[in-house]
């Protein structure tokens, strides 16, 4: 047991990189599988598990393209949605700012307001019933084309004012940030806020572009900033948040062992680092868990995992207001 799993469990927290889709837990698959009477390569939850075995982003890319097939209804998205969030709650999150890819849907003719509609009132639901806060921000594919996500720019037109941002995700190496400089140029125009996935296996150029160039909020993962001591002199300089999430780098081969986490180096050198669980039916644990991995590898200190904890709510899109309010709650629990 991690030496500070008390510690962590009490602490209130906001995941600030989370999939909807990558907390589609087997069972479930299974047993929508059967609702919608859909024929699924696994007739088991052994069988399942025995697959989520990856040697790198695209391995595991397949395997979540292709469960997120059994999703059909607006149900479904409720469903998967709020599991989510009853997990999340028993990790003591009170806040969540989730990635969704609706092009992984509507490409298999699943419209967009059945998945954005299922997933929304989910998060209503989970802020009356659980008292989860949530954003929603909606990712586009990066192995997809600009004019693709601009389709889905448009088609999204009607919930515009119901996301806070927008995401890039999916296949890294040989999709950078400047494929997509002119769409993400119009979401700012919109007033989204902007995150990109970069840096987790490809070069701290495409970090560099997404920093510097596109000029985004976030930068989920961000690993690979570590190669180059002039970009992580602008992380701290900049205070940009960075997304870690331990379990998919150790799942997806980005770290061939915890104690190569970056956390507790950007945590001295001053980077704004969260911790997140990113795709967590598929890399082995919910935040919680990915907060204790760091701890038993990287040897955390208490001030380690209460800052941990400040920077997840520090480096969300709530308002200074709201900030301040779950810092004093972190702060009444460590006193
Ligand atoms: N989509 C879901 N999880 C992802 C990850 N870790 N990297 C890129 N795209 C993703
Ligand atoms: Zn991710």
């Amino acid at each position: 047991m991690a030496e500070h799993a008390d510690l962590i469990a009490r602490l209130p927290k906001a995941e600030l990189h989370l999939h909807i889709e990558g907390s589609f837990e087997p069972e479930m698959m299974l047993s929508l599988a059967e609702r919608n009477r859909i024929d699924i390569p696994f007739k088991t939850l052994e069988e399942a598990k025995a697959a989520y075995n990856f040697n790198d982003l695209q391995e595991f890319l397949d395997l979540y393209y292709q469960g997120m097939n059994v999703l059909r209804t607006e149900q479904d998205f409720h469903d998967l949605t709020w599991a989510y969030l009853t997990r999340a709650k028993a990790d003591n999150v009170r806040h969540v700012e989730m990635f969704y890819d609706p092009q992984a849907h509507t490409e298999r003719d699943v419209g967009f307001g059945t998945v954005t509609e299922g997933i929304l009132s989910a998060l209503e639901r989970g802020e009356k019933e659980l008292g989860i806060t949530s954003k929603l921000i909606m990712s586009f594919l990066r192995h997809l084309s600009e004019a693709d996500g601009f389709a889905l720019l448009e088609e999204s037109k009607p919930w515009h004012d119901r996301f806070v941002g927008v995401g890039l995700d999916s296949s890294e190496i040989g999709h950078p940030p400047q494929k997509f400089s002119r769409l993400f140029a119009e979401c700012r125009k919109l007033g989204f806020k902007l995150c990109m996935h970069a840096g987790e296996e490809g070069p701290p150029e495409y970090v560099r572009e997404a920093l510097l160039d596109i000029g985004v909020d976030r930068i989920d993962h961000g690993n690979r900033s570590m190669e180059d001591a002039a970009l992580i002199e602008v992380l701290k300089d900049t205070q940009v948040p960075l997304t870690n999430c331990p379990l998919s780098n150790l799942s997806l081969c980005v770290i061939h062992d915890l104690k190569d986490s970056p956390v507790k180096a950007q945590l001295d050198q001053g980077l704004l680092v969260t911790v997140n669980s990113d795709d967590p039916a598929y890399f082995g644990g919910y935040i919680g868990r990915n907060y204790e991995a760091v701890d038993e590898a990287l040897g955390l200190s208490d001030a380690d995992i209460i800052q941990l904890a400040r920077n997840s709510f520090v480096g969300s899109f709530l308002s200074d207001a709201e900030k301040a309010d779950h810092l004093s709650a972190i702060d009444a629990i460590v006193a």
